[in-house]
C-alpha cells in the first residue's frame, strides 16, 4: 500500500502522513516485565519464520509444507462461491455453533470412513485448521512440566504448542516402519518408574511430517494394545493419510482403538482440499470434546462459517477423492524428482527417507554438520529448507533437514536440490580442510 492509499477518517479523502513509530527498541522492558509466562515461553515455529523469508525473496523453497493450490479448478470455485451468495449468504456471514456446522460434521464422518475410521458426527469438533486441533488437544491435557511422548523428529508446527503449555517432551525414535514401538514402551516405563507416567502420545502415523515414514500395521496394533494396557492417551494427527503414492492403506489408530476412547483423532482439509479454507477437526470421546469445545470458545468462538459452507458445498457437489487423486499424482512425480536429484547431487555420507506418500523427505547429513548454519549459505544460493532442530524439543536434529516436494514443480526441485547438494559438499570439504585426518 502506498501512502497515497491511506486517507484520513474525516471524510475528506485527504492523504494522511505516514505514522512515525513512537515505540522503539529501548521500550522493550515496558512489555517484557508484563508478558505472561505463556507468551514468554512460546517459541516460534522455524517453519513459519522461514515462510516469511521465502515469501519475500526470489527463492526455491523446499521449506514450506504447501499443497499445490494451482490445480483447484476455478470454475468449481466460482460455482460454489456463487451458490453461497445465492442460497446461504446471511448464514455464511453469521456466527455459527462452536462445534461446527452439522452438515459438515456428517460429511467429515464420510471422509473418515474413506480411511476406514468409523466416527459419529456428535463426536466431531470442527476447528480452524488441524493446527487448532493440536493446540486444543495439548491445552486440554498438559500442565506445565507434564511428560508427553512424541516422535523424534516431530511436526515443527506442534513445537510451539508444546513449549507454550510447558510440555516436557520425550522423543521416540523412528525407523523406516515409523515410530519404534519398543522404544516407546521403554520410554513410557522409564518415566512411569520416575513417578511421571506420560499423559499423552502425539503421533503422525501416516507419511509423517517431517520424516516421511509410515508406521507399519504391526506397530499400530502393538501401540494401541499397549495404550489400552497402560492407559496412554494417543493424539493421532492424520493430515496425510489419503496422499498415498503406493501401497495399501493402513488402519488408523482410531479404528484400531475400536471405540475404547484412548485415541483422539485430528484431521484437516488442508492437504485434501486447500489450506486456505482453514477447516480441520478433532474426534474425541464426549468428555474430552466438551473440554476442547470450551477451549475453542475462548480461542475463536467458532470457525469461519463461510469456509465451512464452502467445504460443505464442495463435498456435496464433487467427489473430493478425484481432487486427491489428481494432487497425489502430481506429488508422486515431484517425490520421484526429489529422490533422483538427491541421488545425483547429495554427497556421500548423506542419507534420506523414501516416503510412500505425503509431502516430505527427511535428510540426515554427517553429524559434524549443522543445518541451521548451512541454511544461511543455502539462502545465499536462493534455496530454503527446514533445519532439523525445529523438529525436536531437546536440541537434537542439528544435522538433519526437512525437504518439501509438493510446493514447487519438478524442474525447480531438481535445481534446488542441486544447489543444496553443492552447499553440503562445500561444508564437508571445509570441515575436512579444517580437520585433516577426520572423516
Ligand atoms: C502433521 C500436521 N498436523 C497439522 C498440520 C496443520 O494443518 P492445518 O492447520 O493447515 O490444517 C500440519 C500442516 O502442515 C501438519 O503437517
Amino acid at each position: 500500500m502506498s501512502t497515497s492509499d491511506v486517507t484520513d477518517n474525516t471524510g475528506t479523502g485527504a492523504p494522511m502522513p505516514p505514522q512515525t513509530p513512537l515505540v522503539g527498541p529501548a521500550d522493550a522492558a515496558r512489555y517484557d516485565s508484563r508478558f505472561s509466562a505463556l507468551a514468554s515461553g512460546t517459541t516460534s515455529s522455524v517453519m513459519r519464520d522461514l515462510m516469511a523469508i521465502t515469501e519475500k525473496a526470489d527463492i526455491i523453497s523446499l521449506a514450506g509444507g504447501l499443497p499445490d493450490t494451482e490445480t483447484f479448478p476455478r470454475e468449481i470455485f466460482d460455482e460454489i462461491v456463487g451458490e453461497i451468495g445465492t442460497d446461504f449468504l446471511a448464514a455464511s456471514l453469521q456466527y455459527g455453533p462452536t462445534d461446527g456446522m452439522g452438515d459438515l460434521r456428517e460429511q467429515i464422518v464420510s471422509v473418515m470412513a474413506d480411511e476406514g475410521a468409523r466416527a459419529r458426527a456428535d463426536d466431531v469438533l470442527i476447528t480452524t485448521g488441524g493446527q487448532q486441533a493440536i493446540d486444543l488437544s495439548i491445552r486440554t491435557f498438559v500442565n506445565r512440566g507434564d511428560p508427553v511422548l512424541a516422535e523424534g523428529p516431530t511436526y515443527p508446527g506442534a513445537a510451539p504448542c508444546f513449549t507454550a503449555y510447558g510440555a516436557d517432551v520425550t522423543h521416540v525414535p523412528m525407523d523406516d516402519d515409523g515410530m519404534r514401538e519398543d522404544l516407546l514402551e521403554e520410554a513410557y516405563h522409564r518415566l512411569a518408574a520416575e513417578g511421571r507416567p506420560p499423559k499423552i502420545l502425539y503421533t503422525i502415523p501416516n507419511f509423517q511430517n517431517p520424516a516421511g515414514v509410515t508406521m507399519s500395521r504391526e506397530r499400530r496394533e502393538r501401540l494401541v494394545e499397549f495404550a489400552h494396557r497402560v492407559g496412554l492417551l494417543i493424539i493421532e494427527d492424520n493430515p496425510y493419510g489419503q496422499i498415498r503414492f503406493e501401497g495399501d492403506p493402513l488402519p488408523t489408530l482410531y479404528e484400531l482403538d475400536d471405540g475404547a476412547g484412548w485415541v483422539v483423532y485430528l484431521g484437516t482439509f488442508s492437504k485434501i482440499l486447500a489450506p486456505g479454507v482453514r477447516v480441520g477437526w478433532a474426534v474425541a470421546p464426549p468428555q474430552v470434546l466438551r473440554k476442547m469445545n470450551l477451549g475453542k470458545q475462548a480461542a475463536d468462538l467458532c470457525s469461519s462459517t463461510l469456509t465451512q459452507r464452502f467445504v460443505t458445498e464442495y463435498l456435496r457437489r464433487y467427489d473430493y477423492r478425484e481432487h486427491v487423486a489428481r494432487v497425489t499424482g502430481i506429488y508422486r512425480s515431484r517425490r520421484d524428482a526429489m529422490l533422483s536429484a538427491l541421488e545425483a547431487r547429495f554427497p556421500e555420507g548423506a542419507t534420506w527417507t523414501r516416503p510412500r506418500g505425503g509431502l516430505f523427505v527427511w535428510a540426515t547429513l554427517p553429524d559434524f554438520l549443522d543445518t541451521t548454519a548451512l541454511q544461511a549459505k543455502a539462502l545465499e544460493r536462493q534455496v530454503a529448507f527446514v533445519p532439523g532442530e525445529g523438529a525436536f524439543l531437546d536440541g537434537r536434529g542439528r544435522n538433519s533437514m526437512r525437504l518439501n516436494f509438493s510446493g514447487v514443480p519438478e524442474s525447480m526441485i531438481t535445481e534446488g536440490i542441486g544447489r543444496l547438494g553443492d552447499v553440503v559438499t562445500d561444508f564437508i570439504a571445509l570441515h575436512q580442510a579444517l580437520n585433516p585426518g577426520a572423516r
